[in-house]
């Protein structure tokens, strides 16, 4: 496995593991039309990728196996797991058969590195209540919970 930088050709990748993160326990809650007409969730990738924005994707290969990406949205338009506009907040997927083998882990250590590279002082994100798996990873990585939106916690990451 190897990570690379994600580019604006990596879009439809990342619409993919976006609706892997919305859909986080295997349920269709929404679609990938949905998320990608609905006014809140197209915040994080419309547009991918504008100036400030930055990801990674991990293959095999030629093989996308998941990937992450950060973005900094403003309080007059905010993602789910908004801290200030001066936070990137996060989001991450891997594909179905290649979890708990790492990948994640690989992609978010990528990922802070990146983060802190580009000088941001903290990454957020929002993880809902019973992702056992994503918030596991999020603590290990150094990740706490800040506040609370809806059924999620958002949590953050000083760099
Ligand atoms: C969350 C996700 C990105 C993690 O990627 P991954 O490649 O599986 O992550 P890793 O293999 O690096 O690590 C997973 C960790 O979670 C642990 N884990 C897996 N299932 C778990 C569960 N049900 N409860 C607690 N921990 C769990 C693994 O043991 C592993 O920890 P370890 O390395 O200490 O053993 C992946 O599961 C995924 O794509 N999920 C669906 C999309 C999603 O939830 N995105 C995040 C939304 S906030």
């Amino acid at each position: 496995m190897q990570l690379r930088e994600a580019t604006s050709d990596d879009l439809e990748l990342l619409y993919d593991m976006l609706l892997e993160a919305f859909n986080w326990d295997g349920t269709a809650r929404l679609t990938r039309d949905e998320v990608v007409a609905d006014v809140h969730t197209v915040r994080y990738l419309g547009g991918w990728r504008r100036a400030g924005d930055f990801g990674l994707v991990a293959v095999e290969g030629e093989t996308p196996l998941g990937a992450i990406w950060a973005r900094a949205l403003l309080a007059g338009a905010p993602g789910y797991g908004y801290v200030a506009d001066d936070i990137p907040e996060i989001g991450m997927g891997v594909i179905r058969g290649r979890r708990g083998q790492g990948v994640g882990s690989a992609l978010l250590a990528g990922c802070l590195e990146q983060a802190r590279e580009l000088g941001w002082r903290a990454l957020s994100l929002s993880v809902e209540d019973g992702n056992a798996a994503a918030r596991a990873l999020y603590r290990r990585h150094g990740f706490s919970v800040v506040g609370r939106n809806g059924g999620s916690d958002t949590m953050l990451r000083a760099l």
